[in-house]
């Protein structure tokens, strides 16, 4: 049998998988079985931001499995403790909660929402156009993209979508009775695609005018992918809760909650909870990520590879009018093509870099944050070979 035979045969369809079988990685780079090598600039939908095997993260998790691997939420965990401390010191929160994925931190934060609301008398929470929250009935209700939600009818009741970055539509739709905004300040699956200031604005002053519950969504955006700790920053925003995931637990499967001291009151023991969410080893690989990734000095070199990228893909801009846009911040990047991207992203993988499709249009970079400028030039060389 074909792997692709097999792949049919053992699970169901859910996923398009690559046509590539890792042996193992490191740094930056895919190692495959038939002996070729891969720039993985991509690092596992956002998740592998030191890249593979860093000697830290490896330390971190085997030290800790040699403990404990798993006691339960009943018991207070010295890796989590850590790790909230770090994640509270580094974003200016009071509270966390921890969970196992960043749906499972969307369900967390819609439920905190409601359980808020219910007391001030609130209903209504929205999404944005062409957002994307994750795959629960929660998530699903914040979202509008017909090709996750067609079949699933029907969805939570009080919900409803924001035309992303109309003003006129935001005004009309947010009233004082408004429970909760969920936002990504840039969308992802959504092709990259940045909050625009005037927008960023508006929402804001309707923040502090009507008291509603600000919530974003940085699972993709967060810990330092775009050069700060959060996304939101860029936009002068104060989120009430933020949703994280993804590059948190070092790999290991790992999200949460944070929130302001105003909400710390309205959870009380037993109204959430989670069996495994907070898994000790995947706080301890994350306490690793942590140290590394938004120490001030690594931040910055992050942010001076990313202008470096940005300034090289704007030249190939202007010589390729197949190049529509160049978006994003920090390593979050999308190039907008005048044609379907994915034959692109195809012919880029074929020539050793691996990058994604998303939005029809868009090349989108998701690079370890510890790719540099040598990471950049690889793919840019392979790029600019591709659309030439
Ligand atoms: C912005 C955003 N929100 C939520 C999710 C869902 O996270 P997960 O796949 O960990 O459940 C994702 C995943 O890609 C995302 O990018």
């Amino acid at each position: 049998m074909t792997t692709t035979e097999q792949d049919n045969a053992l699970f169901f369809h859910t996923y398009k998988r690559l046509p590539l079988e890792v042996e193992r990685g490191e740094g930056c780079y895919l190692f495959t079985k038939d002996g070729k090598k891969y720039l993985d600039m991509f690092s596992g939908l956002a998740v592998n931001a030191l890249g593979y095997a860093h000697p830290d993260v490896i330390a971190a998790i085997e030290t800790q499995v040699r403990k404990y691997t798993h006691l339960s939420n009943l018991f207070l965990q010295e890796p989590q403790m850590t790790l909230a401390a770090q994640l509270l010191k580094h974003s200016g929160f009071q509270k966390v909660f921890f969970c196992n994925s960043g749906t499972e931190a969307i369900e967390g934060a819609i439920k905190l929402v409601r359980k808020w609301s219910r007391a001030e008398h609130r209903h209504g929470i929205f999404g944005m156009s062409n957002g994307f929250s994750g795959r629960t009935m929660g998530a699903l209700s914040l979202m509008d993209k017909k090709s996750y939600r067609d079949g699933y009818e029907p969805f939570l009741d009080e919900f409803g979508v924001i035309d992303f970055n109309n003003c006129a539509d935001l005004e009309a739709k947010i009233s004082k009775t408004t429970a909760a905004v969920f936002f990504e300040s840039i969308q992802g699956e959504g092709g990259v695609v940045p909050l625009t200031s005037e927008f960023a604005a508006t929402l804001g002053s309707l923040q502090k005018k009507y008291g509603f519950l600000l919530v974003a969504d940085e699972i993709q955006s967060g810990i330092g992918r775009t050069g700060t700790m959060f996304a939101f920053e860029h936009f002068g925003l104060h989120p009430d809760l933020v949703t994280f995931a993804k590059p948190v637990g070092g790999g290991l499967p790992l999200g949460g909650i944070l929130g302001t001291s105003a909400l710390a009151d309205v959870w009380a023991p037993g109204m959430h909870g989670t069996t495994f969410g907070g898994n000790p080893v995947a706080c301890a690989a994350g306490t690793a990520l942590v140290n590394i990734v938004l120490a001030p000095a690594f931040m910055e070199t992050l942010r001076e590879n990313a202008a470096y990228l940005f300034a090289r893909l704007g030249e190939l801009k202007l010589k390729y009018p197949v190049i529509r846009e160049v978006r994003g911040s920090g390593y979050m990047i999308g190039i907008d093509m005048t044609s379907e991207s994915a034959p692109i992203v195809e012919k880029i993988l074929m020539k050793g870099v691996l990058v994604n499709a998303t939005a029809t249009t868009v090349v989108r970079l998701l690079p370890p944050l510890i790719a540099g400028k040598q990471e950049m030039d690889v793919f840019l060389s392979v790029f600019e070979e591709c659309i030439s």
